[in-house]
């Protein structure tokens, strides 16, 4: 399908990801604060409004829809939610993903697979209880129940790891022998200037070469070739698909083929964006789909560089929590 959606940068969008809310029962310290101030409930885009504003972008070209949150599995209405935007298959779309910590997910795994949700990527940045605790501010059991949860239920499971110097970092040769010897796909992340608190430091960032280095030791790692995915793919002792997300040191800018709506509707086209388009509230004054194409097409084609054209913190109102990691 003919995309729409090209910036001036010349690179076409193929991906959405759409935060269904704000929030979530975790407190990732990368993420959030202790006590977040959540938006308010009324602020939050209606399932209908969802669905009207996905439709739009499938029209213009997106093809792979990932949901994300916050936590997805807050929303009561994610069932119908899932199968709404199932149903814009017919219209163009080819995926549609979730992101979630699986805390909540273990009831709901089988019913998710079924109303359409082809892949989930779930967060798990240590294996060792205590290490996921001090992260998490949360228990890991529930999160265990969950990835067995979708497995059984027949899910493609991918995990997300970010890694944090001076906590998780002694984790990534457990967590990534724990990933392998369950089949699971594993991606480690570079930790970005997102966090709610501002507690960021590049110190802080253990990049793509130390986790490389710190796997190396102990397994034989090969490089794949890169493809669009935001992760640098590696082969671990001839076998095991690890990636690695490192935006920090090597951002993938040049190459982004991705969107992302808040929960609230706006439009960012750059995670490091400092400002989006409010296309939730430009729907609730009543404007018709062509004044909300031609807004969003605009945003689209002025999308800025990247991050890697001003790398540093971003200063915004907005967490990784409101934008949907
Ligand atoms: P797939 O490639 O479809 O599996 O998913 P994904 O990696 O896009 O989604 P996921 O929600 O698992 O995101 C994992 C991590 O990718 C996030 O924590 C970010 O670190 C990184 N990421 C996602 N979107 C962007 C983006 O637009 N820009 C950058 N720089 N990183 C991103
Ligand atoms: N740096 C890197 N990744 C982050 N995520 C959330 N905050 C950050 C951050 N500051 C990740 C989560 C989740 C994904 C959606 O975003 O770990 O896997
Ligand atoms: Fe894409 Fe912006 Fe992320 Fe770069 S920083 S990869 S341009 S979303």
């Amino acid at each position: 399908m003919t995309s729409h959606l090209t910036d001036r940068h010349g690179r076409t969008k193929r991906k959405l990801r759409i935060s269904l809310t704000d929030r979530c029962n975790f407190r990732c310290t990368y993420c959030m604060p202790e006590h977040p101030d959540w938006l308010p409930r009324s602020s939050l885009l209606e399932r209908d409004e969802i669905v009207r504003l996905a439709g739009l972008f499938v029209d213009e070209g997106i093809t792979q829809i990932r949901l994300t949150g916050g936590e997805p599995l807050l929303r009561r209405d994610l069932l119908e939610c899932v199968e709404a935007i199932d149903a814009l298959r017919a219209r163009g779309l080819q995926r549609l993903s979730m992101t979630t910590n699986a805390s909540r997910i273990a009831p709901k795994a089988r019913q998710l697979v079924e109303a359409g949700i082809d892949d989930f990527n779930v967060s798990l940045d240590a294996v060792d209880p205590d290490t996921f605790r001090a992260l998490t501010r949360r228990e890991i059991e529930p999160v265990l129940d969950g990835i067995d949860a979708l497995a059984a239920a027949g899910a493609n499971v991918k995990l997300n790891a970010v890694v944090i110097r001076g906590s998780n970092e002694k984790d990534v040769v457990p967590l990534l022998e724990w990933a392998m010897a369950r089949r699971l796909p594993l991606r480690f992340i570079e930790y970005m200037p997102l966090d709610a608190p501002g507690h960021w430091q590049r110190t802080a960032v253990v990049t793509e070469q130390e986790i490389l280095d710190a796997i190396g030791a102990t397994h034989r790692v090969q490089t794949q070739e890169r493809g669009h995915d935001p992760a640098t793919p590696y082969l671990i002792d001839g076998e095991y698909p690890l990636g690695i997300i490192s935006t920090v040191s090597n951002p993938f800018c040049s190459t982004c083929d991705r969107l992302r709506i808040t929960a609230t509707g706006e439009l960012y086209t750059c995670l490091f964006s400092p400002v989006g388009m409010p296309l939730g509230t430009r729907m609730r004054e009543g404007v018709d789909d062509e004044a909300l194409l031609t807004q969003l097409r605009r945003a689209v084609w002025l999308k800025d560089a990247g991050y890697a054209s001003h790398p540093g913190p971003v200063e915004r109102p907005l967490t990784m929590h409101a934008m949907g990691g």
